[in-house]
């Protein structure tokens, strides 16, 4: 029986990991590299619709990534990582994919206007990027595309053009599902709704023991809680989001009655903040230590990541070519 297939692409337009991004994916795709054969392209080309003036920076944040998901634990042997750029056969795809896509459709993608509104350029590439990401996840033919909230909109388009492409065609593309982290989005240590890699209020993978306390230390609460003896706001309140989103990590039963006890103590105004931030500083750090331990032991074999691209991406490039083919075949287009 052959295993359902997952796909997931990270911009290499940063070179860490931060909480928000764990809980949202990361942490999903571990759990499911056993389950299903795993593809992740790192989406050089993706990167160059609002990077492309930085260009020389891909590199480094490649290998930073890398380094991010072999120290989550997402394991070469199970999954495949490759350079998107580096099977051409994307480009291909997401041709023939185009002009199926009706423009309106596209011209309404929420994330374009997002981008306009940062300050972006507003240029073909980065209104054609709903089709390159279709493309990302029907090359390999994808069963299921684990991504944060806000990339479900996308994954919303792969669908409607692999319907499309099958209603014209024949059955080519299964129809892809988008899979949502169990805690969508993670709040900025600030209070903001969401950890933003440039924002300012982000816990990265990578902090070092020191810089997750104070940044723990300094976190948003109950804005309207001035003395610890008031009862506080437990929902909304960035330090027990990320208990609730971490305490149970690693399957540690104690730090999830720790903090239901917490919370009651919170509700009622029995404990001080600072009580619970040194609680999240203990089990955060319960989580990110290892994960930094298994960091510098890759970080001491360079080559070790060239090897393991170099094998995803000739991995990947087969798939992609027996997908043109069928797409070729499915249009009439083979020729000779
Ligand atoms: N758009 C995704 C992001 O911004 C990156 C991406 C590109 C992707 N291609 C993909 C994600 C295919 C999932 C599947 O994070």
């Amino acid at each position: 029986m052959t295993r359902k297939r997952i796909l997931t692409g990270d911009r290499p337009t940063y070179d860490s990991f931060h909480l928000g991004n764990y809980v949202g994916s990361l942490r999903n795709r571990v759990k499911l590299q056993d389950e299903y054969e795993m593809f992740i392209p790192i989406v050089d080309l993706h990167a160059l619709t609002t990077y492309f003036d930085k260009t020389k920076q891909i590199e480094g944040n490649i290998r930073g990534l890398m380094l991010g998901y072999l120290s989550v634990g997402l394991d070469p042997e199970k999954v495949t990582f490759f350079i998107q750029s580096k099977v051409p056969e994307v480009l291909e795809l997401a041709y023939f994919l185009s002009v199926l896509t009706p423009r309106p459709l596209i011209a309404r993608q929420p994330a374009l206007k997002e981008k306009l509104d940062q300050g972006f350029q507003d240029t073909v590439g980065l209104f054609y990027y709903p089709v390159l990401m279709a493309a990302d996840i029907l090359l390999v033919r994808a069963n299921l595309v684990p991504v944060g909230k806000d990339q479900k909109a996308h994954v919303e388009y792969a669908r409607d053009i692999a319907i499309k492409f099958n209603n014209t065609y024949g059955e080519v593309f299964p129809i892809p599902e988008p899979l949502i982290g169990e805690v969508p989005t993670l709040p900025g240590t600030d209070g903001q709704a969401k950890m933003g890699k440039s924002s300012g209020n982000a816990i990265f993978l990578t902090d070092s023991a020191e810089e997750v306390r104070k940044k723990v230390m300094g976190m948003y609460t109950d804005p309207a809680r001035i003395h610890g003896d008031e009862p506080g706001d437990v929902e909304n309140n960035p330090v027990f989001i990320y208990l609730d989103a971490f305490a149970s990590q690693a399957g540690n039963k104690r730090h999830v009655t720790r903090t239901e006890q917490y919370k009651e103590r919170y509700r009622k105004g029995t404990v001080k903040d600072v009580e619970v931030k040194e609680f999240l500083v203990e089990v955060l750090e319960e989580f990110l230590e290892p994960i930094r331990q298994r960091r510098t032991e890759f970080e001491k074999q360079p080559e070790l990541i060239n090897k393991i691209l170099k094998e995803g991406t000739a991995k990947a490039r087969k798939e992609a070519q027996q997908t043109l083919d069928l797409v070729r075949k499915a249009m009439k287009m083979e020729y000779f």
